[in-house]
């Protein structure tokens, strides 16, 4: 289905499987674009040597474009692009930070842009800034987040409305209907995080894919945004961020409980109770864990079949 996603990054499917720390390396990433989609490796959770090491292994796994995702709040970020650039990779979704920085520098080397916003004004910032592309990512999304709680069914139309360049929705997209949704409400493509952590090509812990299948409907929050405000699941960890809350912490006292290596400590080695275990509210519809070919393949299914039930209604 050709449209303006699928020849910006010159893929068969209008689908980017997102960026996520601990969980897209290159196995994922190499799958997703091997399966006709946007495959992205997670620069967040990755030492600038070990992203190089990442990409290289993409680069044998796959013929197809691939990405790599930068959120601009870890450090070493000259680092990083200094690698992207010398890997040529072509694609960069960059988020958490300000799209100025990064644009023209990446644009100037032939890489195409994408970056990532929660809201209308930073919507309006990135296109400023002459991004390729914009993900708009809803409240529901998994991991880190926007403050203002404007979910995807909201955010995407009043995006299209101000924004001229090609629109990517992001937040509680796991299957063809909800794809099929926010492209009548004007994206031009989907970028699905939550449903590929329960891949098996995702470097999810096993036992966090488990808890991602078994989670229900209210199981996820959006918590810490004096900090950066994030989506996960509410474990032990959570309820001690509760806990502190009834003292109105200081940031420096939610920093301390949040320490560090918690998202690798949950997603990456298993620990669901002092882990984060970052997930989006669409947890609640997954149910197994599949191949990415087997996920791709079931979204565009009923994609198709959502298309052909809507124009008989
Ligand atoms: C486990 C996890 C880790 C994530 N890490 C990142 C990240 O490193 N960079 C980023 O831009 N977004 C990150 N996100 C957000 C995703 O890129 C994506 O926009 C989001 O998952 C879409 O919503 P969904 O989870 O409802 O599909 C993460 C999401 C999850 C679930």
């Amino acid at each position: 289905m050709p449209n303006k996603i699928t020849e910006l990054f010159n893929i068969k499917y209008p689908i980017i499987q997102a960026g996520m720390i601990w969980n897209s390396g290159w196995k994922l990433a190499s799958a997703s674009s091997n399966a006709g989609v946007l495959g992205l490796i997670g620069a967040g959770s990755m030492y600038p040597e070990v992203l190089r090491e990442h990409i290289q292994k993409c680069k044998n796994a796959t013929q197809k474009p691939f990405g790599v995702n930068v959120p601009m709040l870890y450090p070493n970020i000259q680092e990083i692009m200094d690698i992207i650039v010398e890997e040529e990779v072509e694609i960069v979704f960059t988020s958490a930070g300000n799209p100025k920085t990064w644009t023209s520098w990446l644009q100037d080397k032939g890489i195409t842009v994408a970056h990532v916003v929660s809201s209308v004004k930073f919507a309006l910032k990135a296109q400023e800034a002459g991004v390729d592309a914009i993900v708009a990512e809803g409240f529901e999304a998994g991991g880190h987040n926007g403050r203002d709680e404007t979910t995807t069914l909201a955010l995407i139309p009043m995006v299209k409305e101000q924004i001229k360049v090609p629109l990517i929705a992001a937040g509680g997209i796991a299957t063809g209907k909800a794809m099929l949704a926010t492209m009548i409400l004007g994206a031009d493509g989907v970028q699905v995080g939550s449903r590929f952590v329960a891949s098996e090509e995702s470097s999810a812990h096993i036992d966090f894919k488990r808890v991602v299948v078994d989670a229900k409907e209210g199981d996820t929050q959006l918590t810490l945004k004096e900090l950066a405000p994030v989506r996960l699941i509410k474990n032990k960890f959570y309820n001690d961020i509760q806990q502190l809350y009834k003292v109105s912490p200081t940031p420096e006292q939610l920093k301390e409980l949040l320490g560090r290596a918690r998202a690798k400590h949950g997603m990456f080695e298993g620990d669901l109770e002092e882990g984060e275990l970052e997930i989006g509210q669409i947890a609640g519809l997954i149910h197994d864990i599949k191949p990415v070919a087997k996920i791709v393949e079931d979204i565009m299914n009923e994609f198709e079949i959502a298309k052909k039930e809507v124009s008989e209604l």
